[in-house]
């Protein structure tokens, strides 16, 4: 096994899972100041290291991404915050794209950028303690999109941008995140979700990167968010698994969803149901952002001060979670 394999493995198994705080400071901003915060630098860290000291993270989280500004940062207990994951058992991460741009001559289509210096910036991560990576591209669905050019486009960076990590000696997680916006069927997000991963995976292998150690990112398949054809919970776990059965090769060890603007609940069960039918040899986890941090920062809000209670709210979610990534979770224990 070589060693990135088993930071990788290291990271989704045995029911553990991602939490992505890796907000930059323009969408953490955003959500602080939904819930009435203060988006200083002091509240962002005070959040985080909140998160970052709860007891599951021993038990359920196997890796923490983080952004720039909070790898950077020490705890009010003077620890640095990789030195705080890493004391809980799990590895720090950092997200390493600096965010997207319109795509020339598809304007109303992103890019994702960060290639320039990323060698170096690897480097200074690395000897701050990451040892994964994350790197998102972005596509929408419309009649017209994801083009061919977003398509190729994000799939090469995303290539290269796994290539370097590697080179790194570190994990990179290859997230290409198909948006829910819009009222697309849920078959129309299952074929242009796949379309999107065999893209990429075909640039990855061209790139030479090594599939065994590597996280796969992606979105679950699900309908539009306008559109009135919601599909079951159970037709959701299906077709993601369809999606990724025939677009995911076999070498890659494992799968770590977004949630993308589903609710925690939704999240959870979807979850649920594709570990419970998965037929297929990957791990299947959790790499949530909002849905595994909003009951918890709704809490934390009411009063910034009350540690032990968000907390309890932050254990109880990435508990279901786990439970989800396991196959064994149920409405009971969700509302025990
Ligand atoms: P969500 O789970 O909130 O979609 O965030 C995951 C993520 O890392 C998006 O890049």
């Amino acid at each position: 096994m070589s060693e990135l394999n088993k930071i990788a493995l290291k990271i989704i198994s045995n029911g553990k899972g991602i939490l992505a705080a890796d907000e930059s400071n323009g969408t953490m901003t955003k959500r602080l100041e939904a819930v009435n915060v203060n988006s200083t630098p002091e509240n962002r860290l005070l959040f985080r290291e909140t998160l970052f000291s709860s007891e599951s993270m021993k038990k359920y989280i196997g890796g923490v991404i983080l952004y720039d500004e909070t790898i950077n940062q020490t705890t009010n207990f003077g620890e640095s915050i990789p030195d705080l994951i890493s004391s809980s058992g799990a590895i720090p991460g950092i997200k390493v794209d600096i965010g997207t741009k319109s795509l020339a001559n598809s304007s109303e289509e992103k890019i994702t950028e960060g290639l320039d210096g990323l060698r170096e910036r690897l480097d200074k991560y690395y000897k701050l303690g990451a040892r994964f990576t994350k790197w998102r591209g972005v596509y929408t669905i419309s009649n017209k999109y994801p083009s061919k050019l977003a398509i190729n486009s994000n799939a090469h960076a995303l290539a290269r941008y796994s290539a370097l990590v590697q080179e790194s000696k570190m994990v990179p997680i290859v997230e290409p995140e198909v948006l829910m916006d819009g009222d697309h069927s849920a078959d129309i997000c299952l074929r242009k979700t796949s379309e999107v991963i065999k893209k990429c995976f075909d640039e990855l292998i061209f790139h030479k990167v090594d599939l065994s150690g590597i996280i796969l990112k992606p979105n679950m398949v699900l309908s539009g968010n306008q559109s009135k054809n919601q599909i079951s919970n159970e037709e959701i776990s299906q077709k993601t698994l369809e999606c990724l059965k025939n677009s995911v090769p076999i070498e890659v060890p494992g799968i770590a969803f977004l949630s993308g603007g589903q609710s925690e609940i939704e999240a959870t069960k979807n979850l649920n149901l594709i570990n419970k039918n998965n037929n297929t040899k990957f791990i299947m986890t959790f790499s949530y952002g909002r849905a595994l941090q909003q009951s918890a920062l709704g809490k934390w809000s009411k009063n910034i001060k009350n540690i032990k209670e968000t907390q309890n709210t932050f254990n109880h979610r990435a508990k279901m979670c786990s439970l989800a990534a396991l196959g064994k979770w149920s409405n009971e224990l969700e509302n025990k």
